[in-house]
């Protein structure tokens, strides 16, 4: 038997290679391609919601910049590794990573863990004990890469940090120290889904590139061009249908076309429902469902099993319990109580307090609001 070499995800096969083959995103592009051309490299800062570009738009960039340097002179690095991180499903953490031989580590993981044990050979060097914190992997991660001089005369390094609302306040201040101390050889390319949080003084240190939900129109266009592609048939009610689910992703709505166009027949409203079901909707559905109804101790623990079994963020989950209530036929006034309550925690989480608590705390506050309505 022979195995395709294709990828499988049209998400990956159908993502944008060139700077016109963006959809729907001309300002950010057009913003990134005249510095690209220019051979501009400030500090950037690319935000926008998921899905729309922003990490392949970085890629775009750099290679652009830097062209046969590229190799060597470009890195990435996706803020969420540097907590507990994850070899695909083995779900292992950093420190165990460390200890595993090389075959067994993607690039990626390899460059964590020497990042950690590197870390922790400095913590020793300082006569202190223990396992480098957050801000102390940061610190390493970008010293490690930005410290030395970049291949090629004139040439700078680009750093993408990826995922960078995965930042709390005190990476933040590391972060715009260790941005100084590497700017002559090193731009930082920051990328994260809003500019809630962020410290004034990193914004204004960067040019930033707004990335839009994807419209309507941008994703019949994406799907359009796909179907015909693949020979799928979608009726006009199925691509409404995927328009709502998708929520302005790209990445979702593709992703949404090729599980649909798995059944094989054509693609209405009634199959994208019966695929649009993540673990992200059925456990948050299911979890308010029982807060709604005093099951506190069952809720708690549908949320333990999102943020730990399924690795949702906590924003990802307090992102879907707004769109989740929003949809609950309740009293205007107790939708105004529970909203309130969630963008106050949703503030918390974004100031580094313990996302665990706050959310059994939203759970809890739920139940009471409905209780006392
Ligand atoms: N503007 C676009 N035009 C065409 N396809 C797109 C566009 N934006 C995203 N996609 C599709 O969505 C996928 C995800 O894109 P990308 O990873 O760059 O998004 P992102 O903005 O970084 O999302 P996240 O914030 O979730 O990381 C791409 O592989 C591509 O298939
Ligand atoms: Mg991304």
């Amino acid at each position: 038997m022979v195995y395709s070499l294709e990828p499988v995800l049209w998400s990956i096969k159908y993502q944008p290679t060139t700077w016109d083959e963006f959809i729907g995103q001309e300002t950010a592009i057009n913003q990134l391609r005249s510095l690209a051309e220019s051979k501009t490299v400030p500090h950037l800062l690319l935000y926008g919601p998921s899905g729309t570009g922003k990490t392949l738009a970085a890629y775009a960039y750099a290679r652009h910049v830097l062209e046969s340097e590229f190799t060597s002179n470009f890195k990435w690095l996706n803020i969420r590794d540097l907590r507990s991180f994850t070899i695909s499903a083995a779900k292992r953490k950093i420190q165990a990573l460390a200890k595993l031989d090389r075959a067994a580590r993607s690039e990626l993981d390899e460059y964590m863990s020497v990042v950690y044990r590197e870390a922790k050979a400095e913590l020793k060097a300082k006569g202190m004990t223990g396992i480098p914190n957050r801000s102390q992997l940061l610190h390493q991660a970008v010293k490690m890469f930005a410290s030395t001089a970049a291949v090629g005369s004139d040439m700078v390094k680009i750093l993408v940090l990826d995922e960078a609302d995965a930042f709390d306040n005190n990476m933040l201040q590391a972060l715009r120290r260790t941005m100084e101390i590497y700017s002559d050889t090193c731009r930082f390319v920051l990328v994260t889904p809003s500019l809630a949080g962020w410290n004034p003084a990193i914004i204004s240190r960067c040019i930033t590139v707004h990335f839009k939900a994807a419209t309507p129109e941008d994703i019949t266009q994406l799907l359009s061009m796909v179907s015909e592609k693949e020979s799928v048939d979608i009726d006009m009610h199925g691509l409404n249908a995927i328009i709502r689910e998708s929520n302005g992703s790209m990445r979702r709505a593709l992703n949404l076309l090729q599980m649909c166009a798995a059944s094989g027949k054509t693609i209405t409203e009634d199959i994208v429902y019966a695929f649009a079901d993540t673990p992200l909707t059925s456990g948050v559905r299911s979890m308010i469902s029982q807060a709604l109804d005093n099951k506190y101790l069952k809720a708690r623990k549908a949320l333990r099993n999102l943020l730990t079994m399924e690795q949702y963020t906590p924003q990802e989950v307090i992102a879907q319990v707004q769109r989740e209530i929003a949809k609950r036929p309740l009293e205007p006034h107790t939708v105004r109580h529970i909203i309130d309550r969630i963008a106050e925690i949703d503030y918390r989480m974004i100031q580094g307090k313990n996302p665990h608590i706050h959310l059994t705390a939203l759970l809890a506050s739920i139940a009471n609001m409905v209780d006392t309505t």
